[in-house]
């Protein structure tokens, strides 16, 4: 049987959630990552120390028999460079969202005024915190993320030493950016390297594959393709892994996020092996994101092989992206 050996994988978006939705979701990441990049967006968000002290606390709990690193980001204000020096060592990373574009963003940033938010981001190019990006205008759902280009580069030229990623992109636009300002990286989700609209709503509406952002065109998915297979130095896997119960995703007014921490390795396992490239997902995975945060993740290592994996239709009330369909490759060990 054929079968692949992971080392280390990180998931550098994620989000874990809180309470009981915590507790469900948080062991399905810690049993295959070693770590993962938490995001902030809880009700409230996570803004000071206190709360990411306490979070990450209470993702630890959740799993606590996994070596798994929560790396805590704080939700974006306009801190001062005092506060930002208090909270250096406990974060890896501030998460910018714009104001009400997703899920729990209502306090994100609602206007890309540099001027203001030049103290918080020279602070945080001074104390080297990287600036992970929600990158969506609120224009057209479909330009949403190529109109926010402009964003990226007023963003990465005024703040030249400033590491910002373009968090989850799904456009040719954000792909072509990566090799023209040498201070943005970018994560990309597996759902993106796997669909485009018409997976979402081509034929019946497909509630468990509608993210932010959505998913784009044939065009969009070649370019993301291109780089995460060959595994592009500045880019990294992070999944968005999102859950939502299922009644709120099965509802008039579907929440916006695809739940695939469960599967995520199994399915980059078989988009890599499908196009010859296993042997780029280490860097895929994990490598790069070493690389591109300075993060030394727990020894860990995950094998899988090549296999057909029914996924399962839920996971304690959320369901997965591909529930109940085969998939081509499983988990056959962690050590
Ligand atoms: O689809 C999404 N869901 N996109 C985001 O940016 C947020 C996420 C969530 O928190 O549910
Ligand atoms: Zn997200």
């Amino acid at each position: 049987m054929k079968t692949h050996t992971l080392l280390m994988p990180l998931d550098m978006h994620l989000h874990l959630r809180d309470g009981v939705m915590l507790e469900n979701v948080a062991p399905l990441s810690t049993f295959t990552f070693s770590g993962a990049l938490v995001m902030p967006n809880l009700v409230p968000p996570v803004e000071t120390l206190a709360d990411v002290r306490a979070y990450k606390g209470r993702i630890l709990a959740a799993a606590p028999n996994d070596f798994f690193e929560p790396y805590m980001t704080l939700f974006y204000k306009n801190y001062d460079k005092a506060f930002l020096e208090s909270v250096a060592d406990d974060i890896l990373a501030i998460k910018l969202y714009p104001a009400g574009i997703t899920t729990n963003s209502e306090g994100g940033v609602s206007s890309f005024d540099i001027e203001e938010m030049r103290p918080t981001l020279q602070a945080m190019s001074d104390l080297g915190i990287p600036l992970c990006v929600h990158g969506e205008t609120d224009g057209f759902v479909m330009d949403r993320e190529a109109e926010f280009m402009n964003i990226y580069e007023l963003l990465a030229t005024s703040f030249p030493e400033l590491k910002i990623v373009m968090e989850h992109i799904t456009t040719k636009e954000a792909v072509a950016m990566l090799d023209k300002f040498e201070n943005l990286y970018a994560t990309i989700t597996v759902h993106h390297l796997l669909i485009t609209l018409d997976d979402v709503v081509g034929g019946m509406m497909q509630p468990h594959l509608f993210c932010k952002p959505i998913a784009k065109r044939p065009e969009d998915l070649d370019a993301l393709l291109s780089v995460a297979l060959e595994a592009h130095p500045k880019v990294m896997f992070g999944s968005d892994s999102a859950p939502h119960p299922q009644h709120k995703k099965e509802s008039c007014g579907c929440a916006a996020g695809v739940f695939t921490a469960p599967i995520a390795l199994q399915l980059l396992c078989e988009i890599f092996d499908q196009f010859g490239k296993l042997s780029n997902l280490q860097a895929f995975v994990s490598d790069n994101a070493q690389n591109i945060y300075g993060i030394c993740p727990e020894f860990k290592e995950v094998i899988l092989e090549q296999r057909a994996f029914v996924v399962p239709d839920n996971y304690n009330g959320v369901v997965p992206m591909y529930a109940g369909k085969a998939i081509g490759w499983a988990l056959q060990d962690v050590e």
